[in-house]
């Protein structure tokens, strides 16, 4: 054997066990990793989201006032004094304690769990007050469902950042509201600009990292832009972070900064 053969082998003897070591652990994150990721989304939105949610349980029980002075557009609701409203990314029915009396609910949710959650699970007790009307499980920006004009009020919390495309859910708010009907929403942004936490929300979004564990979710959006541009009657809407504590305060961090607010149709 020359000494060229001997190196090699050398080499391979003390390195072959930590590359078959590493390839191994490689294989296993592949393999785990769908599992790890739905894991991961689901325990941040029984957990994180649902801390978050109380955070701004206050503010947005303020905002969600402006539903007591809403008359349907609808002549039966009109007449029994309710109205409709179309929750996307209405998950576990967070925002529900906030709706009027009498309420007829459209929930949309990407969530296949959406109907087990809202009807059957032990918290449905808290829902008895709405009628739930339709749960549709699929993508906040097709609302194919749902005729043009036929709704009150459409709410999104927290959920706007993880459609499939921001411009075409608003433009689908837009069609399913009646003339006159409310957007109520309550949406993360981005940080001001120059500050390290903006930074890491777009380097974490654009890496793909954070939606990727986190249900498509971006820290990068600026819904307020995209609204303004949707072609409602008016928009107004005040900036606020959120604070308190959370159990994952790095998330908040990352997503604290708010924008709540009202377009009118
Ligand atoms: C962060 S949670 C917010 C839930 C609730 N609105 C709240 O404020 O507590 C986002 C919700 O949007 C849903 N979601 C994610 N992507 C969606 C999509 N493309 N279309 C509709 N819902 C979606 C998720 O399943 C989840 O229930």
């Amino acid at each position: 054997m020359s000494n060229n053969d001997l190196w090699i082998r050398d080499i391979l003897a003390s390195y072959g066990v930590i590359a078959m070591i590493i390839l191994c652990i490689v294989i296993w994150i592949i393999r785990e990793l769908p599992k790890l990721r739905r894991n991961t989304y689901k325990a941040h939105l029984l957990g994180f989201e649902m801390e978050c949610a109380e955070l701004a349980s206050l503010y947005k029980e303020h905002l969600f006032k402006v539903l007591q002075c809403i008359i349907s557009n609808d002549e039966i609701l009109r007449s029994m004094g309710s109205i409709r409203i179309l929750e996307i990314g209405v998950k576990t029915g967070e925002n529900i304690r906030f709706y009027p009396e009498g309420t007829h609910l459209i929930g949309v949710d990407w969530n296949t769990k959406l109907g087990e959650y809202l009807v059957k699970s032990g918290r449905s007790w808290q829902f008895s007050h709405v009628i739930i009307e339709r749960l549709i499980v699929g993508d906040g920006s097709s609302l194919e469902g749902i005729p043009t004009g036929c709704v009150d009020v459409v709410v999104t919390t927290r959920s706007l950042c993880s459609v499939k495309s921001v411009r075409s859910t608003l433009q689908e708010i837009h069609r399913v509201l009646a003339q006159g009907g409310k957007y109520i929403f309550v949406e993360h942004v981005l940080e001001k600009e120059d500050t390290f936490v903006r930074w890491l929300q777009i380097a974490l979004t654009r890496t793909g990292i954070w939606p990727s564990l986190f249900g498509d979710c971006r820290l990068d959006a600026d819904c307020v832009t995209e609204i303004e541009n949707t072609g409602f009657e008016k928009v107004s809407w005040t900036s606020l972070a959120l604070e308190g504590y959370v159990s994952h305060p790095l998330h908040l961090f990352l997503s604290r900064q708010h924008v709540f607010g009202i377009a009118t149709r």
